[in-house]
Order: C-alpha cells, then structure tokens, then sequence
C-alpha cells in the first residue's frame, strides 16, 4: 500500500523535480495533496509554478496556497536562485489546473483527519504552514506519521554562515515543528550538498523524453546561482527528502536531538544538534549524513524516465 503524503513546497527548481520523483514513485507514495508556501519566490509565483509542473505531466493534484510569509518579519525570498519567476529557464505552458478554494491549513487538516491512516508531510520549504496547522489543531499531530523535509544544516548554512534557507526564512515555525513531538527525518546540507548532479550528467537528461529534457532546462539554470556560489555540481536539496521516503537504504543518518536557534545575531535560523554522549534531551530528528550519489542519480533517472514513457503513452492514446 502507497504511503499518503503532502508536499508542502515552494517550487522552485528543486521543488519541482522533488514532486517529479514523488509522481514516478504511485506504488509507494500517494500524493493525498499540495500545499505551497512563500520562499523562493512569492506566493502567487510559487503556487503558479507548482501547477505548471503538475500539468506538464497531466497530474490533477489538489494544491492549495498557504503562508505567503513566516511567522514573523518580511519574506526573504530565493530569488538569486530561482530567479524572476521562481523557476527561471524552460518557459512551461500556462497550467490547466487552478488552486483549491481552501487554504493550506485547513487543506491539509482535512486530508489528515480524512485519512485512515496517519499521513507523512513532506515539507520542501520554509515551515510555516506545518507550524500554522499543529498550532492551530494539535490534535492532527497524532495522525501525523512523520515529517521528511529539506531544510538545516549541521554543519553550515547556505545563507549565512550558520542557517539554511528553508529554516533561515522562517526560524520560529521550524522551531515550532522540530519541538513538537512528531518524528523528523531532516534533509538538510550535511547530506543535500552530497546530492550533486554534474554538468555531463544534466547534458545526458537533455538527451531523453520531454520531462527529462524539462528538468535538465531547469538544472542548467539552477546551476548558474551554485557555481557564482563556488559550488562542482547542482545539489538536488528537495529531492532528498523524497527519495529518502522510497529509498531509505541510499541514506546514512544519526539519530540526534536538534532544535532551531531563533535569537543569535550570527545563529538565528542555525539547525543546532546535541551530539554529547548524554544529550540534554532524547533525540528527535533522524539527520541524514550522507547519501550513495551513484545510486540516487540513476533513481532520479530511471524516475524520470518513467514519467517520460508515461507521457509518450499519454499522447500515443491521444494523438
Ligand atoms: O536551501 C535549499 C532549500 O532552499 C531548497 O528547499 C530550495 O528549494 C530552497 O527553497
Ligand atoms: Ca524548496
């Protein structure tokens, strides 16, 4: 049985091929639903985005349009990376599909109490929304199985020395989220940066079907930002989180208890982990380490690749 899932995101490069992977993969996941966030870019544009990725592959998806900011203070967005648009490079078709009335919150409520079973969040993006909906409705914490995300670092951050950009824009939800009880699985830089895809890698996604060649045109963009960054190669950040769920066994973790620094003036946003012998608290986030690249850029291929046959058959019936 597929194990149901919400994407909560802010496509975004990396967002998209995250929902991309989760799409190839209906005999583990169920996509119950997608809620979108202010982060790489503004709302309108991120919820615009997350349609555009949906109709390219024909997938009617449910998507509703959460926070358009954290908690607290103005959104910081993405935009050096993700550009104008918040998924700068293949210009996609306008979308066929429209967001749901509802907002994220309750959107999201509603798939969980609707479940009969507990329900994985897969949050690819600042974390508001998860933190708007177990404050708001505690109680959907029980149903809740566990939360993959992207987003902290142990190590260091990405927009300042210490904070990840997910957690940075918004430190007070996350804080909220990874003190709340539910168990995390956390995608953060310690692994992501590992996560790399090459340039002779993305020129052989070119090569392939339409959602592939898609995917390359938006890593030769994505790319632009990591190299002026100093960066071999392109972190696949969101998609770790995904790939994690249906492939576990590519990944190497610790069990640590971490929480979010919401007040430093050189930390605020910093994932900070407990790694004494005797930490003060039991651990709550299961951190992934590091990642077998080889094998997660042939499941990102293959997974690619299926939605390209899919699409082909798709047209072959239509045409
Ligand atoms: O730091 C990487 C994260 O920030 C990813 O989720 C990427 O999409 C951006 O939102
Ligand atoms: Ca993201």
């Amino acid at each position: 049985m597929p194990r149901p899932i919400i994407i909560d995101c802010d496509p975004g490069h990396d967002d998209a091929i995250a929902i991309l992977l989760a799409l190839a993969h209906p005999e583990e996941l169920e996509i119950r639903g997608i809620t979108t966030v202010g982060g790489n870019q503004i709302l309108d544009k991120i919820t615009d985005n997350a349609l555009k990725v949906l109709s390219f592959v024909n997938a009617d998806i449910p998507v509703a349009k959460g926070a358009a900011g954290p908690l607290f203070g103005k959104l910081v967005t993405g935009e050096e990376a993700h550009g104008e648009s918040g998924m700068d490079g293949p210009v996609l078709p306008a979308s066929k599909f429209k967001p749901v009335e509802q907002g994220a919150v309750e959107f999201m409520l509603g798939l969980i109490r609707a479940s009969e079973e507990p329900v994985t969040l897969v949050p690819l993006a600042p974390l508001t929304n998860i933190a708007l909906l177990i404050t708001a409705y505690p109680e959907v914490k029980n149903k809740i199985k566990e939360i993959s995300l992207m987003g902290g670092g142990l190590a260091y951050g990405n927009v300042t020395s210490t904070a990840e950009f997910n957690i940075f824009v918004d430190p007070e939800a996350a804080r909220i989220v990874y003190e709340s009880g539910i168990p995390i699985v956390m995608s953060g830089l310690d692994v992501t940066d590992k996560a790399a895809i090459f340039e002779e890698e993305i020129l052989e996604l070119k090569q392939k079907g339409p959602v592939s060649v898609m995917v390359g045109e938006l890593l030769d963009f994505y790319s632009i930002y990591g190299k002026k960054m100093g960066y071999v190669g392109n972190a696949l950040h969101d998609p770790c989180a995904v790939a994690w769920l249906v492939h576990p066994e590519l990944f190497q973790s610790e069990h640590l208890y971490v929480t979010v620094e919401t007040e430093g003036k050189l930390t605020r946003g910093m994932t900070v982990a407990d790694r004494r012998k005797k930490p003060d608290r039991q651990p709550n986030v299961q951190v992934l380490t590091g990642v077998d690249r080889e094998a997660f850029m042939k499941l990102l291929f293959d997974s690619l690749e299926r939605l390209d046959r899919k699409l082909s058959a798709a047209a072959g019936v239509n045409n």
